[in-house]
């Protein structure tokens, strides 16, 4: 009998970003995660998705925490173990398109505090939006992942795939991550996606996809049996549902085969003792909702990330409209449709959802328009797949003329500018970059830091000025 050549499936972690913003919000803070790093790192990991996301949001926003400080103690803690990141392309961390000297100097500082791995995206599969970051990411030795957003629609065959994934290699990205929101890749789906990519291209092919329509488990099965080089799972306290499938059942379901990862399980157990605790706290206090970690087999009808579903439901609570929620879910593809189809990922699910919530909400579509679906329809967020419905666009622009370039190239250089507004906040060359991405909240930020820091010089516990909720 011949001998099966091994290919243990390698496996990224998504714990500490992917699994807690999925599932609760993004709130695991910087404390809860450093006591289980140490076993984290000896599990044998391709790689930790740690940073990124809305993860630096969040831990400004709620858990008055410095990103960059999170990230330098992670990396202090994993002495093994690649990290990986999740960056918005041209938008990086945030909800707008950023000029190209804040991209480069984000990546470089990224990189310099201890990211290993940058994976990247946009929400239109422009790679114009792209190129930057993975220049940027080339120049300094990091490992770009460009991730391809995934989605299902008329434009989105199997040639659309194969022929992103040559453009993909060929801007030299390192791998090539398929990135499905929502969790609408099928079993046998992936099959197809992976072999044809496969036959495709060279580099790695990474695939990340969310439990949310229930098929998630099976589709990494396919896709491990097709040739994937890695897969995105999370430890079982934080899996499924809205997450990732859980570490340990794929482990698993890959012994002794020749995909097995050869990792021990009962250390995999002690990490989930860890973190088990931490989900029950969770779910007591409100902040997993329980709904969330059962199948909705709804997204894929309709196509909605998890997150999203989540964020429509408080924007509906915001408004009193509770009860349009239904009708807000048969909007979104409606929505996405007029806006050229792009796959929902953020900020483009933001986008779609919120204005999806305004059509329904005010009675009449497009009554109110966000200044976000203007710039799409002007073409500010790069070249959508299908037209946009002219109608729309007309409506909602008027006789603005969009533009057709690669959005950033009509951006000034912001970097000297925003440097000279914080000027008096700075503690860190990081600092601009973080006032770059959420002026407001980390102006907030640096003056809650400024206040503790003071409070700790005098030893007088009255100083707080207020500005900053403790
Ligand atoms: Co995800």
């Amino acid at each position: 009998m011949a001998k099966v050549k091994k290919k243990p499936v390698k496996i990224t972690e998504t714990i500490l970003r992917d699994a807690h913003q999925s599932l609760i919000a993004t709130r695991m803070s910087t404390e809860q995660m450093l006591p289980i790093i140490e076993k984290l790192d000896q599990v044998g990991y391709h790689s930790v998705e740690c940073w990124g996301g809305a993860t630096f949001d969040a831990s400004l926003r709620f858990l008055h925490e410095d990103p960059w400080d999170r990230l330098r103690k992670l990396r202090d803690g994993f002495k093994h173990t690649k990290l990986q990141m999740l960056f918005r392309g041209q938008n990086i961390l945030g909800y707008r398109p950023y000029a190209d000297d804040v991209v480069e100097y984000f990546v470089q500082k990224s990189l310099a505090n201890g990211i290993d791995i940058i994976r990247i995206f946009d929400c239109m599969n422009d790679l114009r939006n792209l190129q930057t970051a993975v220049r940027a990411a080339n120049k300094e030795k990091g490992h770009a992942q460009v991730a391809m957003s995934y989605t299902l629609g008329e434009a989105y065959t199997l040639e659309y795939w194969t022929d992103l994934a040559r453009r993909i290699e060929e801007m030299g990205a390192d791998s090539i991550c398929i990135k499905d929101m929502a969790g609408l890749l099928l079993p046998y789906q992936a099959t197809e996606l992976i072999t044809a990519l496969k036959e495709t291209v060279k580099i790695p092919i990474q695939l990340h996809t969310h439990y949310t329509s229930g098929v998630a488990s099976m589709t990494y099965l396919k896709a491990v049996e097709a040739g994937v080089d890695v897969i995105d799972t999370a430890m079982s306290p934080f899996a499924l549902g809205t997450s990732q499938p859980a570490t340990e059942v794929m482990v698993e379901t890959f012994r002794g085969t020749p995909y097995d990862t050869g990792f021990d399980q009962n250390l995999l157990a002690e990490i989930a003792d860890y973190f088990r605790p931490i989900r029950d706290e969770a779910l007591e206090s409100g902040l997993l909702n329980p709904t969330n970690m059962g199948v909705n087999i709804k997204t894929l009808l309709y196509q909605v990330p998890g997150g999203m579903l989540s964020n429509l439901t408080s924007q509906l609570k915001g408004q009193h409209a509770e009860d349009k929620f239904y009708d807000v879910l048969e909007e979104v593809p409606r929505v996405r449709k007029d806006l050229g189809e792009p796959p929902l990922v953020t900020p483009s699910s933001q986008i779609v959802g919120t204005q999806a919530v305004f059509n329904v909400v005010m009675g009449d579509r497009y009554k109110v328009v966000t200044k976000e679906t203007k710039d799409v329809l002007s073409g500010k967020y790069g070249a959508t797949v299908k037209p946009f419905n002219p109608e729309v666009q007309k409506k909602c622009i008027g006789d603005t003329e969009p533009i057709t370039c690669r959005p950033a190239d009509l951006l000034d250089d912001e970097l000297e500018k925003l440097e000279s507004e914080i000027a008096q906040y700075k503690e860190q060359d990081e600092d601009v970059l973080t006032y770059a991405l959420f002026p407001q909240v980390a102006i907030d930020f640096f003056k809650y830091r400024q206040a503790q820091k003071t409070r700790v010089d005098e030893t007088a516990a009255d100083t707080d000025n207020g500005a900053y909720p403790v």
